[in-house]
């Protein structure tokens, strides 16, 4: 994973990673239309879209590095500064809210001791607020990394959080179908 200082290097994949870029190119009919899964691969490699990535999409799609940076901007799972080592975003849309969202985040903002936006001092976790995840009947729900944590607590997710602080991923399965006792 490269660090901030070293975002303005021109961009180096591992030949797993650019194989995985030809293959995702094969698919569609023009290179433009492949942006949004490139961008993960390289997100992926780096850990934040920074300008080297930006710039690398843009040569290898033939875009303007303005429209790659529109794309960037426009959806919200492409982290445009460097974040921590997982990243939890908690939902703070109406279903969620209604249900214990507001509280989830300032036990969040507690437990972590940093605000939605901020990484914490250890580099262990990024907080965002999201808007809606489309898991609305599950409410109140997070997204830690790739992973949907349904019909929570404080108390379900700080054991949530501290197994994966002890490198557990617990499975999204867990939560799901088992509405809290407050409900
Ligand atoms: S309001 Fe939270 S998932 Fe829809």
């Amino acid at each position: 994973m490269t660090t901030p200082a070293q975002s303005h290097a021109p961009l180096t994949l591992t030949p797993e990673q650019e194989r995985r870029i030809d293959e995702i190119l094969g698919r569609y009919p023009t290179r433009r239309a492949a942006c949004l899964p490139t961008l993960h691969v390289c997100q992926e490699a780096v850990g934040w879209v920074s300008p080297a990535v930006v710039a690398y999409v843009s040569q290898r799609l033939g875009m303007a590095a303005s429209e790659v940076q529109g794309v960037v901007t426009f959806y919200t799972m492409y982290h445009q500064a460097p974040v921590g080592k997982h990243v939890l975003w908690v939902c703070r849309t109406l279903s969620c809210d209604l249900r214990g969202g507001k509280t989830m985040q300032e036990h969040l903002e507690k437990r972590l001791g940093c605000h939605a936006g901020e990484t914490t001092a250890d580099g262990q976790w990024t907080l965002k607020k999201a808007e809606c995840l489309a898991a609305c009947g599950y409410a109140p729900m997070v997204q830690i990394d790739d992973r949907f944590y349904e019909n929570l607590t404080p108390e379900k997710l700080d054991a949530l959080m501290d197994r994966i602080e002890r490198g557990e991923m617990p499975a999204q399965e867990e939560t799901a179908w088992t509405p809290n006792q407050a409900s």
